[in-house]
């Protein structure tokens, strides 16, 4: 077999070895069934094990309390992003989104069709390089929204936004859900693409409090309301079966690895030296404000667009792949996820004061 390089790639992004040994199997028979797991009804006994273990391991790695749902759907966060207003908001009403990034922006754009939206904060004066400080919420938000981690700018919010009491926070987690502990108390939504820290992409996570399926919107066509998922345990129509069975995988990965703290633990061991790396580099320069960094996205330039293109030459030579920055940034972009080894960092860091050392 062809031996795997280092992939920093933003999404899909790399995927635990065992995760993937253990698929392999499984495409070709799924335990002793005979049957591989694509090829499963989803109505048959052995996906239904699947997915109950799935749902199961979301509520105990994530400790999701009781009156959550938890959904897989299809269409990507991007779908959630008109999912979202078209449930909960109308005309008359405003929502609040705190603006950090490129998916913020797309965020705010789908919900204008449905009603008013405020931007209760925003990055987008320093080209999205940090995390707002302060905010300003509208009179009576129906819900306010916030991107935790902003995938192309390298950005992270250390802690939620601080809104009014009573309205119901929703999250945009696709790049740092399950990266750290997190008190789903807190949301009244939360959503994720899986590509990046939970499985393949084609199922996106909802996590969704009882109340907000209740009070979405009965006046959609049923496959964009949430309550069509809930009541159907995510199986009103055929669901995304094998990324339902890759993200269990992978959360008990999670799991057996020590849960969201033993993660947050890696992860900031992980960013935090490559981090220091470019503190102390005369070459490279971290490009996020030291307290909005992100631990899964570490975005940095040279400061010179064309020494930059010849790092990135270089890296993918040498066996580091997906480096190339995000053009709205520029530079280069190091993801880091939950399943990217240390040991990949570590190289990243040789590679980098090699290539210093030449061109220092
Ligand atoms: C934070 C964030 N939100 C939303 C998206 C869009 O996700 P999807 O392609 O699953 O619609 C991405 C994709 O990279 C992302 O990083």
């Amino acid at each position: 077999m062809t031996a795997r390089i280092w992939n920093f790639s933003a999404g899909p992004a790399v995927l635990p070895v065992e995760v993937l040994t253990e698929a392999r199997e499984a495409l070709l028979s799924l335990g002793e069934t005979g049957i591989g797991i694509m090829e499963h009804s989803h109505r048959g006994k052995a996906f239904l094990k699947v997915y109950n273990e799935a749902e199961a391991l979301v509520r105990s790695v994530g400790n999701v309390p009781d009156n959550y749902k938890v959904l897989f759907l299809q269409g990507g966060a991007s779908l959630q992003f008109s999912m979202i207003p078209m449930n909960f908001l109308s005309s008359g009403k405003t929502a609040d989104y705190d603006i950090t990034g490129s998916w913020s922006e797309k965020a705010i754009k789908a919900a204008e069709p449905c009603g008013g939206v405020h931007k209760a904060s925003s990055s987008k004066d320093r080209n999205y390089c940090y995390i707002p400080k302060t905010r300003k919420a509208s009179e009576s938000p129906v819900y306010s929204h916030f991107t935790s981690n902003n995938t192309i700018f390298g950005t992270q919010w250390k802690a939620e936004p601080d809104v009014p009491a009573g309205v119901p926070l929703i999250c945009d987690a696709s790049s740092d859900i399950f990266s750290r502990p997190i008190d789903v108390s807190k949301y009244g939504l939360i959503y994720a693409g899986a590509q990046k820290n939970l499985g393949p992409s084609g199922v996106t996570l909802v996590i969704i409090r009882d109340d907000l399926v209740e009070a979405g919107c009965k006046d959609l066509p049923v496959m964009l309301q949430y309550r069509t998922y809930a009541e159907n345990e995510s199986m009103y129509n055929t669901p995304p079966t094998f990324g339902i069975y890759v993200m269990g995988l992978v959360l008990n990965w999670i799991q057996t690895n020590g849960g969201l703290t033993a993660m947050a633990e890696r992860n900031e061991r992980k960013a935090g030296k490559l981090y220091a790396y470019l503190e102390s580099s005369k070459l490279f320069k971290p490009t996020a404000d030291a307290d909005s960094r992100s631990l899964m996205n570490v975005t940095f330039v040279t400061g010179n667009e064309e020494l930059d293109a010849q790092f990135c030459s270089a890296a993918t030579k040498a066996g580091f792949d997906g480096l190339k920055g995000h053009r709205s940034v520029g530079g280069m972009r190091a993801s880091i996820y939950n399943a990217f080894p240390e040991a990949g960092v570590d190289a990243l860091i040789e590679f980098c004061k090699n290539f210093e050392s030449q061109h220092g």
